[in-house]
């Protein structure tokens, strides 16, 4: 059909305005992707991750726990999918199984490559030590948007053997120099190498090596109530190409808040200069979201000093320097871990829209794993 001309012209003042309207999000679906107790097989669905694909589509990730909600239990990896942008999702397939050894598969970083479209998920067996050894960093991969996947590969054969778990979260691929086209996975170690890590790879994740770390102090050694123990992180990509990673400060150095550490070098390094503590981000130690899209900085934590409850975004249109006073509650009660991702079309509703996963209860935050879908821009 032809739109009359007038029409046409409002329509496309219509999509300006979107473009350049204020940020003022809501959330316009919530589904629970995973609830605990229900299955038979899991006990309970923790450390939830979220990536587009280049194909448009949609992948949730999380641990299915088997026997209890700890973090030393045998899992599966669960998997749901969406192809259209989250409204509805195939059903849960589990994609690694640890049998009964209960120092498995600890998430772990999605990574997405875009050059050549493959979804990388890198995770961690045997982080613990706890009968078993060593610790080793494996990587799986789809190059059919997420249908089917490779059988594991152990990227401690390049790395080295350390005790090292990626993100949890997504790693990011160099959009702008330096360093363009690396993808850039950072994660954390245990107390024998405990500090944030970068691994890099610039041949599309065939070969990996070791880039950025932030060492904890005591090095090698317990730690203490305020000591510096930087802990789990997500890295995003900044407008002038640096690498903001923003890192859960375990044991409340300095306060109770994120700590961020930029890096200028395209992940080969974390300079002790480029490290701030972001006292408006208040936490209560935990793994967070962050997302940087179309200019803006988005965070996702439960945004109380002591206990995981409040899962709230906020928003920043300085990299991070300050955020907006305006705030979204995703919700008031307990919740735990986020990751955020959105879809990098030129589609009016990619732009429009960023995507939360996140642990949510009524009593416990573990109890279940929701995917909530937020316009940017209130609904306009
Ligand atoms: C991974 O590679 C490292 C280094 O070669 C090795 O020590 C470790 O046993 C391997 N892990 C697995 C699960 O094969
Ligand atoms: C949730 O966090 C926001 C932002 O810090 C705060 O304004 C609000 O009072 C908090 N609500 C609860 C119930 O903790």
């Amino acid at each position: 059909m032809q739109l009359p001309r007038v029409l046409l012209s409002v329509f496309l003042v219509c999509l300006a305005v979107t473009d350049n309207a204020k940020i003022n999000p809501i959330i316009t679906e919530e589904k629970l992707l995973w609830i605990g107790g229900n299955a038979g097989e899991v006990h309970t669905y923790r450390i939830p991750l979220l990536t587009f694909t280049t194909r448009g589509s949609l992948l949730a990730f999380a641990e299915a726990r088997k026997t209890s909600s700890g973090d030393m239990v045998a899992k599966f990896i669960a998997l749901r999918r969406s192809t259209d942008k989250g409204a509805t999702w195939s059903p849960t397939s589990f994609l690694l199984n640890d049998g009964i050894h209960t120092d498995g598969s600890n998430l772990g970083s999605v990574v997405v490559d875009e050059d050549t479209g493959a979804v990388m998920l890198i995770y961690s067996i045997c982080f613990y030590n706890y009968h078993c050894s060593p610790a080793s960093t494996m990587l799986v991969e789809s190059l059919d948007d997420g249908l089917t996947w490779s059988t594991p590969r152990n990227l401690s054969v390049q790395l080295g053997v350390k005790s090292f778990i990626p993100g949890p979260g997504f790693g990011i691929q160099k959009r702008l120099p330096p360093a363009k086209g690396r993808l850039v996975v950072c994660g954390h170690g245990s107390i024998e190498g405990d500090g944030v890590f970068c691994i890099l790879s610039d041949d599309h994740g065939r070969t990996w090596r070791n880039g950025a770390a932030l060492k904890s102090i005591p090095y090698n050694q317990p730690k203490q109530s305020l000591d510096f123990n930087p802990d789990e992180c997500q890295p995003v990509e900044l407008e002038d190409g640096s690498i903001a990673v923003n890192v859960r400060n375990q044991n409340n150095y300095h306060c109770r808040c994120r700590m961020v550490v930029r890096s200028l070098d395209g992940g080969e390094t974390l300079p002790v200069e480029e490290l701030v503590f972001d006292h408006t981000l208040v936490d209560p130690v935990v793994a967070a979201g962050a997302l940087q899209k179309a200019g803006v900085l988005y965070f996702t934590n439960p945004a109380n000093s002591h206990l995981r409850v409040n899962l709230t975004l906020r928003w920043s249109l300085t990299d991070g320097r300050s955020w907006e006073n305006e705030i979204l509650q995703i919700w008031e009660g307990p919740s735990g871990y986020s990751s955020i991702t959105s879809l990098k079309g030129d589609y009016t509703e990619d732009r429009k829209h960023i995507f939360v996963i996140y642990e949510k209860g009524r009593r416990d935050y573990c109890e279940s794993v929701s995917f909530a879908k937020i316009n940017l821009y209130g609904g306009i």
